[in-house]
């Protein structure tokens, strides 16, 4: 399938760090516990988590929604929760994409449920176009409008994924 590059690595970087920084400040003297969503968020999350100047714990939850096109299918599910307890503690929830923000509110909910002290949302790519639900984004990395996008652990059919950069697919009509 042919691609289009949208972001390259050098502007990924900077990106990152910039919101790192922006998260050390606001998190100063607390040590946040950093959750993931597997598995599109590995390389950001590395990334990010590296360039977080402050003491952090981290754990993962997966959220199976997609199959193998590129629209949710709205049905949302944990295939792996949480395992660190969060009761009581300072939570960034850390997220590659969100599109019609399902994933992200089911998760979120979900979270809320174990009591952190407060919970937050840091995500790569806000796409704009298809919203359904609205949520809160704490840090954003890159909004965009529209367009399915691979590379940097975001994946379309599990293809592309280990791309550095992250590229716009043009899919036929
Ligand atoms: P949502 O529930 O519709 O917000 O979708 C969230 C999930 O869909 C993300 O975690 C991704 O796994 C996947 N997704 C949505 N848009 C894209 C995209 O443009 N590229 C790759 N994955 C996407």
């Amino acid at each position: 399938m042919e691609k289009e590059l949208l972001i390259s690595r050098v502007d990924i970087q900077k990106r990152v760090h910039e919101l790192a920084d922006q998260i050390a400040s606001d998190y100063q003297g607390k040590e946040p516990v950093f959750i993931g969503v597997l598995n599109g968020v590995i390389f950001f999350f590395a990334d990010l988590l590296r360039a977080i100047r402050i003491p952090s714990r981290m754990d993962f939850v997966r959220a199976a929604s997609y199959g193998s096109g590129t629209t949710s299918s709205g049905k949302i599910q944990f295939t792996k929760n949480v395992e660190i307890d969060i009761r009581g503690k300072p939570v960034i929830l850390v997220e590659d994409i969100v599109d019609t923000g399902l994933t992200l509110a089911y998760v979120k909910e979900n979270l809320e449920r174990k009591g952190p002290e407060s919970l937050r949302t840091c995500v790569l790519i806000d796409k704009l176009e298809r919203r359904e639900v609205s949520v809160p984004i704490d840090y954003c990395g890159f909004p965009i409008r529209e367009g399915f996008v691979v590379g940097y652990g975001l994946d379309y059919d599990e293809k592309y994924r280990h791309l550095p950069d992250i590229y716009v697919l043009k899919m036929a009509d």
